[in-house]
């Protein structure tokens, strides 16, 4: 297979890591080169997202976007994968008939295939299955690019939360073995990555075998800080239901490990939690936050809301804006709930208006913004150990890290730290970013 590749991605980080492998099995295919524009590629591959109305319906309208370059390009190669794909299957297909080739997060490695049986056949292709941990074992050796790097360590969600689509379109939890997680982290080590996010969509629900004996992700994240190289340890999305006394002794216990974690929270009322199926009560998240904290001082947590969702009464929302005041998040993302075709919530009944649930929306919003810029500037004054990723955005004569909270730092600093971990004394907040000086270099 000749030619270069047009990845463009939606959605969360599993998609990011992903749209990763899918350019790396492309270019072991041959199509070894990335495209700046779709118009320059021979290969279109679009990584969607499904998990909200408009994510989805942005798929549509951008594949109507890259429709016309058949023409001036026959050869031109459409696929589709992701959640939108693993949701619609063959219907894609039908409703844009354009596309070639439409495969789902679990097959991912077969792109290959199905481009060349696309070619052979003159039809197009469509595989949305989910051939268990099949992915991994077929996937090429991953490339670092840069100092930090995501890993997949397990795949897919058991947890069918009644809001959500996630547990549809990527199948089940299936975790991935020890060595292999081991082996890749080491080979992305070699190259130079100093920071790795373990990725998964629960991520804290990874099950394995440990020296022959059975064991959870607080054991996998004592391991895997042994590796020597590996400096900083992140992993996201945990899940509360499964946030174990160990896992927050291990906060307490593993130097590597950030101190930070995302913790979806969704909701701040009992009676929404119960209807979302969420598996915990908002005093259990509370105790959550509460032992991890005290495991781990300053620990930053962030989290995820959803506001409107069927039922939710004006004491519910209220609910959730005393936990927010409560527990303190660094950084979250709200939405307004998204009714998912095939999801049991879709069929409850919704009567809160439509303008009641933005202005939910907006006033949950102004709450967790003051918090971001509180603890933004709480940290002015400060030292902070930042992984140097590379030149700043704006200035190339700048370097650009992030601090052990994800904050992202810009500072005057020589190209040669980048890779490298530095202490940088934060000098002003910015709203999406901090400024600093370098206090002292990396020996
Ligand atoms: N397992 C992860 C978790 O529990 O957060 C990932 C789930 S999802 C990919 C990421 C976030 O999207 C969720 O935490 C939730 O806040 C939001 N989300 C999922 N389904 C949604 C829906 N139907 N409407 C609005 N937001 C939704
Ligand atoms: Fe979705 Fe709940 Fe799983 S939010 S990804 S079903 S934990």
């Amino acid at each position: 297979m000749a030619g270069k590749h047009y990845i463009r991605t939606f959605g969360c980080q599993m998609n990011e890591y992903d749209s990763a492998r899918i350019a790396e099995v492309l270019r072991q295919a041959g199509a070894a080169q990335a495209a700046a524009r779709p118009e320059d590629a021979d290969i279109i591959v679009f990584n969607t997202c499904s998990v909200r109305e408009k994510a989805q319906e942005k798929v549509f309208a951008d594949l109507g976007r890259v429709r016309h370059l058949k023409r001036a390009n026959p050869a031109l190669m459409i696929a589709v994968g992701g959640c939108v794909a693993s949701q619609e299957g063959g219907a894609i297909v039908r409703r844009a008939p354009f596309v070639d080739v439409v495969f789902g997060p679990q097959t991912l490695h077969r792109l290959p295939e199905l481009l060349a049986e696309r070619r052979a056949s003159g039809r197009p292709q469509v595989d949305v299955s989910f051939p268990e941990i099949e992915k991994f074992d077929r996937l090429p050796a991953p490339r670092a690019d840069g100092p930090t790097a995501f890993v997949s360590i397990m795949e897919g969600c058991s947890k069918y939360c009644t809001f959500c689509v996630v547990p549809y379109t990527r199948g089940p939890e299936v975790s991935r073995s020890f060595e292999d997680v081991l082996a890749e982290l080491a080979a992305l080590a070699a190259q130079g990555v100093r920071e790795i996010t373990l990725l998964g969509q629960n991520v804290n629900a990874w099950r394995g075998v440990i020296d022959g004996a059975a064991a959870d992700f607080a054991e996998l994240l004592r391991y895997l800080s042994d590796l020597d190289g590996i400096e900083r340890i992140r992993y996201t999305t945990s899940h509360p239901r499964e946030f174990s006394q160990r896992l927050i002794d291990a906060h307490a216990g593993i130097g590597k490990l950030a101190a930070q974690v995302h913790l979806p929270v969704q909701s701040g009322s009992d009676r929404v939690l119960a209807a979302m199926k969420r598996g915990y009560t908002a005093l259990e998240y509370r105790s959550i936050a509460r032992r991890l904290k005290r495991a781990r001082p300053g620990l930053s947590l962030s989290s995820d809301f959803i506001v409107g969702f069927p039922g939710e009464t004006d004491a519910d929302f209220e609910a959730t804006l005393r936990l927010v005041a409560e527990v303190g998040f660094d950084d979250a993302f709200s939405f307004v709930y998204s009714p998912r075709p095939g999801t049991p919530a879709a069929d409850f009944a919704d009567a809160t208006p439509p303008e009641v649930k933005s202005a939910r929306l907006q006033a949950l919003q102004a709450a967790l913004g003051a918090q971001y810029r509180s603890a933004n500037e709480a940290m002015v004054g400060s030292v902070q150990r930042v992984l140097v990723e590379g030149a700043s955005r704006r200035h190339a004569d700048e370097r650009c890290g992030r601090t052990e909270n994800n904050r992202v730092v810009n500072f005057g600093g020589a190209a040669e730290l980048a890779g490298r971990f530095a202490q940088v004394r934060i000098t002003a907040a910015r709203s999406h970013s901090l400024r600093g000086e370098l206090v002292h270099a990396p020996d």
